[in-house]
């Protein structure tokens, strides 16, 4: 199976995906993860990420897309996944299907979780991590690059009617019954 999830900032993809994790046992690919263990290496191209990342801008197509398939393309991925945090824009959207198309197999199921900017915002602010994207002013600005860039994706997904839009404001529980009723 192969899944997507959308949402802004902080709306709670990379929390539901870990538990679809546990429920369906394929991997969670989160360009997010991919990007920073990128930075954490040090190499020269992580020298570069760090900065557009701390900034809240998006990474280039070509460097996410290298990633990602290089990525599905190990054994793990290879009964399904869940991708969180891709496709960010409508070109990775197109390629990402292009790129499934070849071998007959397009995504099963797009879950937009909803949630408005203030809880975002909250939440942000009140994560442990200490991620250097993590204040105030650059979650706005990853908020106002959600709606420029990546809203569009929720559009492309519904043109294919795979997608399903989930409330994403209550228990973490509640959310994830709707998460999967969405796949059922
Ligand atoms: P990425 O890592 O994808 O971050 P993001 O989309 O900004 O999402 P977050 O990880 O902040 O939030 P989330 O929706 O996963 O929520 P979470 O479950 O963590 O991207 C970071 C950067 O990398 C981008 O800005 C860009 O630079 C680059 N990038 C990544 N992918 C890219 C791509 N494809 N193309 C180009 N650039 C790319 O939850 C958030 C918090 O809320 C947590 O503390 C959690 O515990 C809490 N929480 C979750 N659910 C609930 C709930 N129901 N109630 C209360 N709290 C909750």
């Amino acid at each position: 199976m192969k899944i997507v999830m959308l949402g802004a900032p902080g709306s709670g993809k990379g929390t539901q995906a870990k538990l679809l994790v546990e429920k369906l046992g394929i991997p969670q690919v989160s360009t997010g993860d991919l990007l920073r263990a990128e930075v954490a290496s040090g190499s020269a191209l992580g020298v570069e990420l760090k900065a557009t990342m701390a900034a809240g801008e998006l990474v280039t197509d070509d460097v996410v897309l290298t990633m990602l398939k290089a990525r599905l393309a190990s054994d793990d991925c290879a009964n399904g996944y869940i991708l969180d945090g891709f496709p960010r824009n409508v070109a990775q959207a197109q390629t990402l299907r292009a790129m499934l198309l070849e071998i007959g197999q397009p995504i099963d199921r797009a879950i937009l979780i909803q949630v408005d900017e203030e809880e975002i915002l909250r939440r942000i602010l009140a994560r442990a991590e200490g991620r250097a994207d993590d204040n105030e002013e650059t979650v706005r600005h990853r908020m106002d690059v959600y709606r420029a860039q990546t809203a569009p994706v929720v559009d492309f997904y519904r043109d294919l009617n795979v997608l399903t839009e989930i409330q994403g404001v209550g228990s973490v529980d509640d959310i994830f019954a709707g998460v999967c009723a969405a796949i059922a």
